[in-house]
């Protein structure tokens, strides 16, 4: 961990220019070893001798600053002779780019100096050591990187020949924040070649990369001195074919690049963008679509799951599914990648992370966000909707419930018991914030929130559905509460206070919600068990969803909990009507408008084109927003049957009790745990015979028609 070096700074405003650090590393003895230990505010690539030092893109990433900025340690041996140059670019990232002025333009924007930080440990041959700091002795330039902004791109003139470097100033010696690395490090990983060079009605040369990623693309161009390469990125193009940015919102999304002489090469060094298609506002003459690449840039979380079907269309949403994961886990899971938000909303996370667990492992990524959310936590034990915490507002039902059911299902996923360790105090904390500002005991209520945001309910000029307010913030209550005393006993802690309570808001929740008046109501009830009769509720919602037509009607809360609600009350084969339904709305609908990605909108773009919303609101109209994604954890542990008991965490039991439907020929669910392969599959033949097949690395139950079979570790095929 660094200890002694100083942070340094350049030595006068630079407006939105980004610095480039320097210092030259002498030494006369043969080196052996050499290690750089490198933070910054901002975000920083490094360099030796131009070469760029490690793959993590966007370092240090994003976390609580105030108390929390990981520190990043590199090998750099391979890179050193004597009188090497280390150089830093530090960009705006999320420390000081406008993202902080989300709520408006921030007018003290770009006023905090970006700062450095770096310890380099030189070991040589002979034993001995030195260490070179931070401190006055480096250099400072304007680099090329003109701006860099999270939302708005970069813009970086190659044609800059000579730097004009300064002495740095030393800005503080405050360690006090910094952390090791504890998250996973961003990467880029796949990358695409355009599938398609279109001009539009409206003129413009369009590139089409096929998928909707986050990341950047990379170009090479054979220009002259001053020619200018400008791009600017969409999500999708308008019903007229034409490239479509408006629901970017403020975000400017562009690369704006001066070429010097020459072929060369360029991508992003300090920003990343959400898009499918690239705008080619302005290139040298002879520039050729070949010469473009997208790169997706996303956290390197292990991909642990996969979902096929008999059903191409099923096959693409689960496809979609995984990409909006990737697409929204850089560093925090974000709400989406493109607008000018990309931020860590806690109700996002908290209806995604059981999925999230299924597809990918992630116990580092979301431990270490769980830390940011912690730290973020009010002294009064209110959640903030953001995490790490930039709008400085909380405590909305659903969202700051994230403290509670996050740590809990990767708890159930990895079965490791360090993530309950480390929140359950900011559980209790949750719990008592609300016990202690709800207008009412042992419900909760007299709080405004976001009720069943963007439910398909919703009044005229509403974005939240008409499900009751005060029921939903009630069942999470209850839920957090019944999560936090699951989870001290499992931690041996005394939750007896937070038994009695669990206790009094079930029976105030029973005695005030009688009706169930929407499918989200219903689907809470159900889930969270709070309903007396759940089979009554369970008849109720069947209604409902006939009475929609037999489609869904719930947004962002109720969504996740639906096909759940149904199967728990015995109509899974409505669940799976639900989910095979294409007409709008249904998930397949989106696959079926060409989507790549999940979107934040059922109708984000209607069957006659035309996008979601009145003129008002239609900018706020995300392709890439994985919440109603978390149908997927249904597929797995309804579908395909697969479960974890409380007293298996992390796969070392299993429950398996799948629910085929002939609807689809062929469902098949893996997950590679940390005990092993899991699977769980049916086929039905040509007779209808029905095949299952089911692998277990640890001890399981197999469930089916009532009647329930042990089962030791191995592979297992059962006909009926
Ligand atoms: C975000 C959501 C978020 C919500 C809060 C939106 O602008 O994109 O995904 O949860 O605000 O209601």
């Amino acid at each position: 961990m660094i200890k002694k070096a100083l942070w340094i700074s350049p030595n006068e405003a630079i407006g939105h220019r980004c610095p480039i650090f320097r210092k030259n590393l002498n030494f006369q003895k043969e080196l052996s070893s050499a290690v750089l230990q490198i933070t910054a505010k901002g975000v920083y690539v490094a360099f030796i001798d131009g070469r760029r030092i490690g793959d993590f893109i966007l370092a240090p990433g994003w976390t609580s600053y105030k108390t929390r900025l990981q520190v990043q340690a590199y090998d750099i041996t391979g890179f050193l002779k004597n009188g090497s140059e280390l150089s830093v670019i530090v960009g705006h990232g999320w420390y000081r780019g406008r993202l902080k002025g989300f709520w408006g333009r921030n007018p003290e924007l770009y006023k905090e100096p970006a700062e450095l930080v770096a310890e380099i440990t030189l070991n040589f041959s002979d034993g001995t050591s030195e260490t070179v700091i931070t401190d006055n002795s480096w250099n400072w330039a304007e680099s090329p990187l003109i701006s860099s902004d999270i939302y708005d791109g970069e813009h970086y003139d190659a044609s800059l020949e000579v730097l004009k470097f300064k002495p740095v100033i030393v800005s503080g010696n405050n360690l006090k924040a910094l952390i090791e690395q504890e998250g996973e490090t961003v990467k880029e990983h796949e990358s695409f070649k355009p599938i398609d060079f279109f001009v539009t009605p409206s003129g413009e040369k369009v590139l089409d990369f096929g998928q909707n990623i986050t990341g950047y693309v990379e170009f090479t161009v054979n220009a002259k001195k001053g020619d200018r390469v400008h791009l600017s990125c969409a999500e999708t193009l308008d019903s007229n074919g034409n490239f479509y940015t408006i629901n970017y919102r403020s975000a400017l999304s562009e690369i704006n690049y001066i070429c010097k002489d020459g072929i060369q090469t360029y991508k992003p060094l300090c920003t990343f963008f959400g898009f499918r298609y690239i705008r080619i506002d302005s290139a040298p003459e002879d520039f050729s679509p070949d010469n473009f690449r997208a790169i997706a840039v996303y956290s390197d979380i292990k991909r642990t799951g996969y979902l096929h079907s008999s059903d191409r269309k099923l096959n693409k949403l689960f496809s979609n599914i995984v990409w909006s994961q990737k697409d929204n886990f850089l560093d925090v899971p974000t709400d989406c990648p493109q607008r000018d938000e990309r931020m860590g909303w806690s109700g996002d996370a908290h209806v995604f992370a059981k999925t999230a667990g299924f597809l990918f492992d992630t116990e580092k990524f979301f431990s270490k966000w769980l830390n940011d959310l912690k730290a973020d936590q009010f002294e009064d034990g209110m959640v903030p909707n953001v995490i790490p915490d930039i709008i400085g507002e909380g405590g909305s039902p659903g969202w700051g419930d994230a403290v509670c059911i996050c740590p809990w299902q990767i708890y159930l996923a990895y079965g490791n018991k360090q993530i309950l360790e480390n929140q359950f105090e900011s559980m209790c904390k949750w719990v008592d914030y609300i016990t202690s500002t709800t207008t009412t005991e042992f419900l909760w209520t007299g709080r405004s929130q976001y009720g069943d945001w963007l439910a398909l309910d919703a009044p005229k000029g509403s974005l939240k559905g008409i499900s009751n307010e005060e029921l939903i913030a009630s069942a999470f209550y209850a839920y957090s509460t019944e999560l936090t005393v699951k989870s001290g006993k499992i931690l041996d802690r005394d939750v007896e206070r937070y038994e009695n309570l669990y206790r009094k808001i079930l029976q105030k929740f029973r005695e005030t919600y009688t009706e169930f008046n929407t499918q989200t109501e219903c689907a809470l009830a159900i889930n969270f068990n709070l309903a007396d009769d759940s089979q009554k509720v369970g008849e109720r919602l069947v209604e409902l969803v006939k009475k929609a037509g037999n489609s869904l009607t719930t947004g962002f809360i109720g969504t996740p909990y639906l096909l759940h609600a149904l199967s728990k009350t015995g109509h899974t084969d409505i669940a799976y009507s639900l989910l095979l339904r294409e007409e709008y709305p249904s998930w397949l609908f989106s696959v079926k408008q060409g989507a790549t990605t999940i979107w934040e909108h059922w109708d984000g773009i209607r069957s006659d084109g035309s996008f979601w919303g009145k003129e008002a609101n239609s900018r706020m109209n995300s392709f890439n927003h994985y919440a109603y994604g978390a149908v997927a954890d249904w597929v797995y542990s309804v579908a395909c049957g697969i479960n974890v008991p409380d007293d298996g965490a992390g796969y070392k039991k299993i429950i398996f009790a799948p629910r085929p439907d002939n609807r689809l020929k062929y469902l098949c669910a893996q997950i590679e745990t940390r005990q092993g392969t899991v699977v769980s599959s049916w086929s039905y033949n040509e007779n209808g015979a029905l095949n299952i097949h089911i692998k277990t690395p640890s001890p399981a139950k197999f469930i089916m028609s009532g009647k329930s079979i042990s089962l030791e570790k191995g592979e297992y095929n059962f006909t009926y």
